[in-house]
């Protein structure tokens, strides 16, 4: 059993708990994900780490409550368990595996959407532990949707917020904030990472694609059972066909074929919809 340390609610529907898995704590790294069960009978969750520390032994999760089992797991309280909790699992980012002096020579910017700003933190906090201080733009719906805007302040190199309503800093989306950094305040960089909903990630692409800078996406959100089984985190990548849980989740983001996999994301809702994908794949 996996005994929750902490459990918070960072947003409208959006939680955030510390569990106790030492060993997952011990070996994971920025971009990957484990998956919980809460008891036997339960769904199988993916969830992108947000945070770990290898002392505690602790991981940090953060997830949104959109379907029956989220919901139930947003009510479980500190000193509750997870009958599963495995991990770390998937590749990590790509960054991890780079040369540090490299690295630092490099300007990135990371774009979050929404909950994405979860499995963003971890991969800036490791650049600043690093020596390497990236540029953040975290995007929301509105002021009440935004999440760990501090704890990003602490570890982004520079962190600009805009929300879609404009009720907090700055009205506008992710993409806004990047076009005025690039086209009116000079800013050059050789790294785009973004995370965050499909439509969110695919409009990125298509002006990082217009900007010439490289960009790397996350393919979570398409996940449903995260072992490589149930075939819905298919995707196009280039010429190749890829699984999220097992290729990613990090993706070159222009090579990735985004309006397939909102298509396949919404069939795969429906029972009918999977039959569908079931006969023509
Ligand atoms: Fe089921 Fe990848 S999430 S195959």
């Amino acid at each position: 059993m996996y005994k929750i340390l902490k459990a918070e609610k960072l947003a409208e529907k959006i939680y955030l708990m510390d569990v106790l898995a030492p060993r997952v704590a011990k070996h994971c790294q920025p971009g990957q994900f484990v998956i919980v069960k809460m008891d036997e009978k339960g769904e199988r969750i993916p969830l992108t780490i947000c945070d770990y520390n290898r002392e505690a032994g602790t991981i940090t999760i953060v997830f949104q409550s959109i379907g029956a089992s989220t919901t139930k797991m947003a009510e479980l309280k500190e000193g509750d368990c997870f009958e599963d909790f495995v991990g770390p699992l998937g590749c990590a980012s790509e960054l991890v595996h780079e040369d540090i002096e490299e690295l630092k020579k490099k300007k990135i910017v990371f774009i979050a959407g929404g909950v994405g700003t979860a499995p963003v933190y971890p991969q800036v906090k490791w650049l600043h532990e690093h020596g390497v201080d990236a540029d953040v733009i975290i995007g929301a719906k509105n002021k009440d949707m935004l999440i760990l805007e501090e704890p990003m302040r602490e570890v982004a190199g520079n962190l600009y917020v805009t929300t879609d309503d404009g009720s907090y800093v700055r009205k506008g989306m992710g993409t806004d904030v990047l076009k005025d950094l690039v086209n009116n305040e000079g800013k050059k960089y050789d790294l785009c990472v973004a995370i965050g909903p499909l439509i969110m990630m695919k409009f990125v692409c298509l002006l990082t694609k217009e900007l010439g800078i490289p960009t790397v996406v996350s393919m979570n959100p398409i996940m449903v059972d995260g072992t490589g089984m149930c075939g819905a985190c298919r995707l196009q990548v280039g010429d190749e066909i890829k699984f999220a849980c097992v290729d990613g989740p990090e993706f070159d983001g222009h090579k990735v074929d985004f309006d397939q996999a909102m298509k396949r994301q919404q069939m795969y809702k429906t029972e009918e919809g999977r039959a569908m994908l079931a006969l023509t794949e």
